[in-house]
Parts: structure tokens; C-alpha cells; sequence
């Protein structure tokens, strides 16, 4: 198949023309603040005919949405969709397979689809595997909007720099493997570890070990409710230890 023109025309093997109008977008709202929602954001947002958020598990609030809650209205029809949190593959295929088919659904009917992430889109997201599914099932018009990654709002936030000059700069999710922890200590004057928050301790002991425990600064919720950034990790209480914190280190002293 042949694409003319994103979400409007496609040509069949056969080179007949066919119409299809359901659009697919990923939509990235920033990690809290709406106000960092970007323009183009906005505007698919309030074009969509669905709005699709990720949620997980059936009681937990999906923090995307809650992002764009004033922005999309009352009227505009919204499908939260439950995925597990787990690294498991086996448990999470089948809940893209269920979400890709529900999106798909909707492609069918010509409407335009947008699927909210908190952060970036391509940036550990459920939405590059819900992608990868809606791509495998047909030749559907699909649109990525870029959104503000947790870590530059964090770094703001805190007032420091991400990298400098020719720095080198890594962005590192904290799994089991400490020893990509010390790695990436070792080799980057800059490191983002994300998904920190049941690793923290660890993470805190290895930054110790290495002389970079005073160089490190934590943020967690950033522009959401409870919002906290502290630069000494011994004030990192237990509360503050949420989903959604990360830690920069910088290994080049900050003045000031
Ligand atoms: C599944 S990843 C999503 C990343 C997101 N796509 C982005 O662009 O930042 C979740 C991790 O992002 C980080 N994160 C997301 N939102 C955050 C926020 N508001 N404040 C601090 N960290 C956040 C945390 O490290 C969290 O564990």
C-alpha cells in the first residue's frame, strides 16, 4: 500500500483508490503541568473524536488523563484503557491486543483517535507498543506529538542544567542491574534515572560508593499534586518515594 496523503488516501496493492479517514495520533501531555501541553497537542486533542488514556489497573486514576481533564470538556468521548503494571510480556501482549483492538474499532468507523501519554510518547510509553500493533493490523494513518519528557520538567524544576558544553548526557531506567547504575556513573558526566522509586535505596548506596550521592538531585510528581524536588537525598522521605520520581546526578559540581 501506498500512502498520498497521511489519513486521507491509500492505494491498494492493486492501485485502486480507497478512503480512510480514522487517524491514529499519540499524544504527549507533559509529565503534570497542562500548561505544558504542547500547541499541537491542544489542537488534535480538541479535534479527536476518542480520546483513549492509559490507566493501571481498574482503580487507579490515568495521570494523562487527569493532565488534559479541563482541556478536552465534558463532551468528547473518552475510552480509559487498563493496562497491568508489570514487566511481564506475557501479561501485558495481551492487554495491547485488546487496546489496539478497541483503537482499531474506531479507525474503522473514520474517526480520529488520539491516545494520551504522560511525558513523551516515545519515551517508555505504552502507547510504541500499541503503535507497533495498530501498524501490524493495516495501513492506518498514525501521527506521534512529541510531549515534554519528565526529566527536562524535572530539571527545570530543580533549576539545574541537564548537560553542557560536550557533556554526555543518559537517560536510565533503574530495573534490577546496579551495575549499569555504576556504568553509567562512571561514563556520563549527566544521568536520568527513571522509574526509581523501589530502587531508591539501592540507587542512593551505589551514587554513595562512587562519591556522587551530594551530586544528585531527586524529583517526584513533578507538576502534579505533591510535587517535591530535594537536592540531599537524606531528605528523600518515604511519602515522597512515588511512581513517578526520578533522580539526576551530575557529576560536574553545580555552583550556586
Ligand atoms: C513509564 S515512564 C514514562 C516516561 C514519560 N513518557 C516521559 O516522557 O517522561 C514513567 C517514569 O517517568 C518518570 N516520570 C514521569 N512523570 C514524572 C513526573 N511528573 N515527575 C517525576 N518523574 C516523572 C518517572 O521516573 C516514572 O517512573
Amino acid at each position: 500500500m501506498g500512502m498520498i496523503k497521511a489519513g486521507i488516501k491509500l492505494f491498494s496493492g492493486m492501485g485502486d483508490l480507497i478512503f480512510m479517514k480514522g487517524v491514529f495520533y499519540g499524544v504527549g501531555v507533559g509529565p503534570g503541568d497542562p500548561e505544558l501541553l504542547t500547541l499541537k497537542g491542544y489542537r488534535v486533542l480538541r479535534e479527536a473524536d476518542v480520546i483513549c488514556a492509559p490507566k493501571s489497573g481498574a482503580d487507579r486514576e490515568g495521570v494523562a488523563l487527569s493532565i488534559i481533564g479541563e482541556i478536552i470538556g465534558q463532551k468528547k468521548e473518552v475510552l480509559e484503557l487498563s493496562f497491568p503494571m508489570t514487566r511481564e510480556r506475557a501479561k501485558l501482549e495481551p492487554s495491547w491486543e485488546k487496546a489496539a483492538g478497541r483503537i482499531i474499532g474506531f479507525l474503522r468507523e473514520g474517526k480520529k483517535v488520539a491516545f494520551v501519554t504522560l511525558g513523551d510518547p516515545t519515551l517508555y510509553s505504552t502507547y510504541t507498543y500499541l503503535l507497533k500493533k495498530i501498524k501490524q493490523a493495516g495501513p492506518w494513518a498514525v501521527e506521534t506529538i512529541p510531549g515534554v519528557p519528565s526529566f527536562c520538567a524535572c530539571a527545570a524544576l530543580a533549576g539545574i542544567p541537564l548537560a553542557e558544553g560536550e557533556e554526555k548526557l543518559a537517560v536510565v531506567p533503574v530495573i534490577e542491574d546496579l551495575d549499569t547504575v555504576r556504568f553509567v556513573c562512571r561514563h556520563f558526566e549527566n544521568v536520568v534515572f527513571m522509574k526509581v522509586a523501589g530502587k531508591f535505596a539501592e540507587v542512593a548506596a551505589v551514587l554513595e560508593e562512587l562519591g556522587l550521592k551530594g551530586q544528585a538531585v531527586f524529583a517526584s510528581r513533578c507538576g502534579l499534586a505533591g510535587s517535591v524536588v530535594k537536592r540531599d537525598l537524606e531528605e528523600v522521605e518515604e511519602g515522597h518515594k512515588d511512581y513517578l520520581s526520578l533522580i539526576i546526578v551530575k557529576k560536574v559540581a553545580q555552583g550556586g
